[in-house]
């Protein structure tokens, strides 16, 4: 069998649980934290790991994974290199996409709406926060720039490690968080037959969030 026909017959059936629009409450936020709270228990590897979708001034798309770090006042929060590839995306467009797959719950969670930078003052905090290497890490890599070779990020982590031997290390200005305020949010569960259940809330003008259920 062709590798190419051995990819056409992957097929996974889901059958672990069904999601009715009873379950998922009236408050989206709510009920992404159940969902959160059952991977955790679940022990999932890299749980808090998120597709973040942008899109460039040229109108192309670009997705790749970042951490969840909080759901503060509604918003999913992740830190990063303002001045990266997603930085400068998101300067010139503030609508993203973030996806979470827990695929041994078979569910899938797709969050739309608007980014912002967190206050500098939150963005301390959890830098402050952050293992020694990791803050050095962040003043090491020009994220997304083109590097000739490794050695110049251990040539960098190597300076910052002495400038700042035996003192603090202070947060780049060029590194920070996002906070996503999401503006629709659907909930997915696989279901046998590819008759899977999707719950999408939609938020108004009001703040209010409405319920409606897709076709698969
Ligand atoms: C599991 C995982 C977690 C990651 N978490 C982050 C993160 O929280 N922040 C970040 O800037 N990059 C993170 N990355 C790296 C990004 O996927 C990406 O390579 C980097 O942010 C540069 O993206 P950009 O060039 O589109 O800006 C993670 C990658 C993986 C695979």
């Amino acid at each position: 069998m062709s590798v190419q026909s051995h990819i056409a017959h992957i097929r996974q059936d889901y059958c672990l649980a069904a999601l009715d629009e009873q379950t998922t409450g009236d408050n989206p936020i709510h009920f992404f934290h159940r969902w959160f709270d059952e991977a955790l228990t679940a022990q999932l590897t890299e749980v808090n790991a998120m597709t973040l979708a942008t899109v460039s001034a040229d109108g192309k798309p670009h997705a790749r994974i970042v951490l969840l770090k909080g759901i503060e006042d509604g918003g999913f929060t992740f830190f990063t290199n303002y001045s990266s590839a997603k930085g400068h995306q998101i300067e010139t467009n503030d609508k993203v996409a973030i996806l979470f797959f827990w695929k041994e719950l078979e569910r899938q969670v797709r969050i739309e709406g608007t980014i912002q930078k967190l206050p500098e003052a939150e963005s301390d905090i959890y830098f402050n926060s952050r293992p020694e290497g990791s803050r050095l890490g962040a003043w090491a890599s020009p994220q997304s720039q083109v590097i000739t070779d490794r050695n110049i990020i251990e040539q960098n982590y190597a300076t910052y490690e002495a400038k700042f031997a035996g003192g603090a290390i202070p947060r780049p200005a060029h590194w920070g968080g996002y906070n996503v305020m999401p503006e629709q949010i659907e909930f997915w569960q696989g279901r046998s037959n590819r008759m899977h259940d999707r719950i999408l809330f939609t938020i108004d003008e009001t703040g209010e969030w409405n319920k409606s259920r897709l076709a698969p």
